[in-house]
């Protein structure tokens, strides 16, 4: 579950002018008042970051589902991690579905099917994830709908549609897959919960609790008791927070939509110059993966992974690369770096997602200038989609090493600071590699015609987001683990990347 978010903020909107006369004296009632009225000043205070206003809301939060649920709360302080509960013995799982409420029925999607792929994608199309202000939706096609439901021993029954009885329209889902997460030293099979979606016409009638639920029913019966899930919002309790970042590829087409702020004359030229890339890569060697490259590419994303996150997936078996990496028109590309001077070795690789988002309304005329087309001059068709990429998995050389010389180790005067020096020399490796590759990246994604290239600052992508001219968007991720307490993650210990 992803979070649609443009480049736009809007901290500067809110205002904070509560009006709160204090009587000379006053009665019980008027104090609570008086403490209500100070709480949502707080929670309106300009001087307050988004992520603080949210955090503020979230303690007054009452959760009548999530309170019911193995997560931490919100005001637990974790110092350990493990399970909330052991696994159930069956017969504490129900063997049969929860019951909906009247004129509901709970069904499979079957994504293999152009039936049901095209039900489900156009339930989203028309009801998934859009931005704050809803001038964009997520648009996830057909075929990456397949990509992301149907890794290798996916299970039909974690693919739960609600469908009306008497017309038989599909009005909610909910998906699992099953993945290997690896949180710290401990991996664990768990399901990989996504694109839970409501039709518009359901929302706020609790039907979400029981598609949760429904979902969990199911993961139980195959004997696993933890989920990992992605959210915009703020939930009891996430185990890591990130934000997204956005590096405009196609200036115009992102003012044109709203995605970011309208500019004229100079100062479009500007960042048009300044967004500028060059058209060819410039890594030797760099080319689209093939099947032949698989067994390198999990070796190389797992070692990658383990040495550098702290919550991340464990690629098991070649038919999981093969599955995930790739390339699939429209859908996924994966690019390979192969050692100039080792034929058929390779040294790094990079992957992106296509996401596109469908423009739901014309940018408001606050956000930006509007300019009087001059008369004659045909009015230009708005365009309909942001065809956004999406970082997906890379990897880089980790281990370079580094020797101090003697010098070195004498400035340093002990074996902590050589330690520190030895860190920062990798990560400063580690950083113009990445650079370059992540470079080579958005000359990809702006020959295939993206429009702007996104990532959160997870993993080591805080390295290159700044010399890359990365935006920090207004839209954060969160991460939750279910059944499994852990201690707070940094965000750029986060490995685990959700569609
Ligand atoms: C997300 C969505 C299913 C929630 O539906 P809703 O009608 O607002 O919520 P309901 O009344 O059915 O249920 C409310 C409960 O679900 C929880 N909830 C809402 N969204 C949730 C989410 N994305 N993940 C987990 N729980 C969620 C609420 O916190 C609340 O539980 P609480 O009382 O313990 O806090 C619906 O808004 C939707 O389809 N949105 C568009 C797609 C989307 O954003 N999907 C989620 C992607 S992360």
């Amino acid at each position: 579950m992803a979070d649609n978010n443009n480049n736009t903020t809007n901290e500067s909107q809110e205002s904070s002018s509560t009006p709160n006369p204090i009587p000379a004296s006053f009665d019980a009632k008027q104090i609570r008042e008086i403490l209500r009225l100070m709480e949502a000043q707080a929670i309106n205070d300009p001087g307050m970051t988004k992520l603080e206003r949210e955090e503020a809301e979230e303690k007054k939060a009452e959760h009548k589902f999530w309170s019911t649920q193995p997560v931490p709360k919100s005001a637990d302080v974790i110092e350990k991690d493990g399970p909330l509960h052991p696994p159930l013995p069956a017969d504490q799982i129900p063997q049969e579905p929860y019951e909906l409420p009247s004129g509901m029925k709970w069904c499979i999607l079957d994504v293999e099917t152009d039936e049901h792929v095209d039900e489900l994608h156009n339930l989203l199309l028309e009801n998934y994830v859009e931005d704050a202000d809803s001038m964009f939706r997520f648009s996830y096609s057909a075929e990456f709908i397949r990509w992301a439901l149907m890794p290798p021993g996916f299970s039909k029954e974690w693919h739960v549609g609600v469908r009306r009885e008497d017309t038989d329209e599909l009005i909610a889902f909910i998906s699992g897959i099953p993945v290997d997460v690896m949180v710290r030293d401990k991996t664990i099979r768990m399901a990989e919960i996504n694109f839970l979606c409501l039709h518009k016409s359901l929302r706020t009638q609790r039907l979400t609790p029981l598609m949760i639920k429904e979902v969990t029913r199911r993961v139980h019966l195959v004997g696993i008791f933890q989920a990992i899930y992605t959210v915009g919002k703020l939930l009891p309790k996430p185990v890591a927070t990130c934000r997204y970042f956005h590096r405009t590829l196609n200036p115009r087409k992102l003012m044109d939509t709203g995605f970011t702020q309208k500019l004229e004359g100079p100062q479009l030229a500007k960042v048009m110059s300044l967004m500028r890339l060059p058209s060819t890569t410039s890594i030797p060697g760099l080319r689209l993966m093939r099947k032949s490259d698989v067994g390198q590419v999990r070796k190389m994303l797992n070692r990658y992974l383990k040495t550098r996150t702290d919550v991340l997936p464990v690629f098991r078996t070649d038919e999981e690369i093969e599955h995930w990496f790739m390339p699939r028109e429209g859908v996924i590309w994966t690019y390979v770096v192969e050692d100039p001077e080792h034929v058929g070795r390779l040294t790094d690789f990079f992957s992106f997602y296509s996401l596109p988002s469908s423009v739901l309304k014309a940018p408001s005329k606050s956000k930006g200038k509007s300019v009087k087309r001059p008369q004659g001059v045909p009015a230009k068709k708005q365009s309909t989609t942001v065809n956004a990429a999406y970082l997906f998995y890379y990897s880089v050389k980790t281990d370079h090493g580094i020797k101090l010389s003697d010098d070195e180790k004498a400035e340093c005067g002990g074996q902590k600071k050589e330690k520190a020096l030895v860190k920062e020399k990798e990560n400063s490796l580690i950083k113009d590699r990445l650079t370059s590759l992540m470079s080579d990246a958005l000359i990809v994604a702006s020959t295939q015609k993206f429009d702007v290239f996104n990532c959160l600052d997870m993993m080591d992508n805080s390295m290159f987001t700044t010399d890359l001219k990365f935006g920090p968007g207004d839209g954060y991720l969160r991460y939750y683990l279910f059944n499994y307490m852990a201690r707070p993650v940094d965000s750029t210990k986060v490995g685990f990347v959700m569609l």
